[in-house]
């Protein structure tokens, strides 16, 4: 039988056809447009995302037995805010994760109601990105449209909701709304009173793997698909990729290089950062898991190569970057495009390239980059490491993970050796397997992991390069602190 695995990304869907034994028989990526109609600001419509799914699906199934697709699962971008009104229609474009228009709400949830409060109703404080704030925005701005509010849903619950008309989420992206007891995997009546949101607005909650319904006549006929297939909760896209690298159970680290950058720390039982740094969430599997997440990451890259260089040519560009130049690069990048989330939280922050002289080249700011990015991932693992948790190695997936250079400069900044998975689909290929688990084809998610993920190599740290990085970290990590006074004055922001 097969599984029709969709990443609902930033840029692109992908969907993936996966066999019960984890061969992908095909592959196909549509995209769509992100708006920014402010800087700072990130928008998409959940039209364009369903568009894309429609077109894709039929396409994906092409020349194979329609017959044999036994279920569908969503791994999909979190947080973003999607709004239907009394006839299930859009009612403004979805505001996406990487949003910073919402720092006046964040600030008022951190401040009046309190980091401590949050903490202890929802095992989180608030992010710009995440999807309460994003709903007092709302309020507060576009008081008509939010008074039209009957269904609020992720992005991932919109594509779900299209294919079954069922309303619905599964814990590990409901966690990054700030509007559930993570501990306790049910929605926090007090936050949802905090926010002034209604409990029916909310969808019902599964577990990842759980199938949440079959597909509705029209999506049935629209994709060429028979009503008996079966659609599984899926998972943010964060939680969906660990799943599909393997990184389940008790203390698995996956570190992702998408256009956000993650590092996912998984974990059987609850457990909180007691300074927040680090997202305390849901995972996939039943359990809970530990996050970093940087807004800019392979993205940093895609914009200077692309928007900048004028070149989709990457390999190209890293072709004049030689080994005798890693951690050598007087030239650093601080990756913050979008403002950062972790660990600094900080809306103002900026992109910078510094250390710049009359001899630097191209190659050194292309170098930077990778690197900034690099070293920024470090300062996740930092706050993990303060925490006592230990991580001494860590699978390695996301389109950035593609690059051999970028793999090395990663495993030698971070000091880890990095296994880099042998099927490299990370949020597709998990939400494939939890329609699989979710059908029957396999006891749980664990066991499903077990069967079908392995490692095909491991990048490992080389001692020398990794003591040069390590001198280099110490001079990035002075960057940030000297800067936030001037990004806040920037922006007219109280430091
Ligand atoms: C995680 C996050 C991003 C998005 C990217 O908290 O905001 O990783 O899920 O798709």
């Amino acid at each position: 039988m097969y599984h029709i695995g969709i990443d609902l990304g930033t840029s692109a869907v992908k969907m993936l056809l996966v066999d019960e034994g984890g061969v992908i028989l095909n592959a196909v990526t549509e995209a769509y447009p992100i708006a920014f109609p402010r800087p700072g600001w990130s928008e998409q419509r959940p039209e364009d995302w369903w568009n894309a799914v429609l077109k894709g699906i039929p396409n994906l199934l092409d020349g194979f037995d329609r017959s044999l697709v036994r279920g569908i699962g969503c791994g999909g971008q979190m947080h973003g805010l999607v709004a239907l009104d009394e006839e299930d229609r859009v009612i403004r474009p979805a505001i996406l994760w990487n949003d910073g228009r919402t720092a006046e709400e964040t600030a008022w949830l951190n401040t009046t109601v309190g980091r401590e409060k949050l903490s202890e109703l929802t095992a989180n404080i608030a992010f710009a990105g995440f999807t309460a704030p994003k709903l007092l925005w709302m309020q507060k701005n576009e008081p008509e449209k939010y008074a039209r509010i009957r269904r609020i849903m992720l992005p991932k619950d919109y594509i779900n909701y299209r294919l079954t008309g069922v309303h619905a989420c599964d814990y590990s992206d409901a966690s990054g709304m700030l509007l559930l007891d993570v501990k306790n995997r049910r929605w926090s009546r007090e936050m949802l009173e905090i926010c002034g949101v209604k409990e029916e607005w909310m969808p019902q909650l599964f577990e990842s793997y759980e199938v949440i319904g079959s597909l509705s006549a029209g999506a049935a006929q629209a994709l060429g698909l028979s009503e008996a297939v079966l659609v599984a909760a899926g998972a943010g896209d964060n939680a969906a990729a660990a799943v599909g690298t393997g990184v389940v159970g008790e203390g698995g680290c996956n570190i992702s290089l998408g256009t956000s950058g993650t590092l996912f720390i998984s974990s059987r039982s609850f457990g909180v950062d007691p300074n927040n740094a680090l997202h305390a969430f849901c995972h996939a599997d039943g359990g809970w898991h530990l996050m970093g997440c940087m807004l800019s990451a392979a993205s940093c890259n895609k914009w200077f190569c692309e928007d900048i260089l004028h070149t989709g040519d990457y390999a190209g560009e890293q072709a004049d970057i030689t080994d005798d130049m890693l951690g050598r690069d007087p030239v650093f990048f601080l990756p913050y495009l979008m403002g950062e989330r972790s660990p600094i939280n900080d809306t103002d922050a900026r992109g910078c390239f510094i250390g710049m002289s009359m001899d630097t080249a191209r190659a050194d700011l292309v170098q930077a980059v990778l690197e900034g990015v690099a070293f920024a991932m470090r300062d996740s693992l930092e706050v993990a490491r303060s925490l006592g948790i230990p991580v001494d190695r860590s699978r390695l997936c996301g389109g950035g993970a593609k690059s051999p250079l970028w793999r090395k400069i990663m495993a030698n900044v971070l000091n880890l050796p990095l296994d880099i998975p042998q099927t490299e689909e990370g949020p597709g290929y998990g939400a494939a397997m939890l329609s699989m688990v979710g059908t029957g084809a396999y006891e749980s998610v664990q066991a499903c992991a077990d069967a079908l993920c392995s490692v095909r190599e491991t990048v490992s740290p080389d001692p020398a390069l990794a003591e040069r990085y390590e001198e280099r970290y110490r001079k990035f990590r002075r960057l940030y602190p000297a800067l936030k006074p001037v990004f806040a004055d920037w922006n007219g922001t109280e430091v």
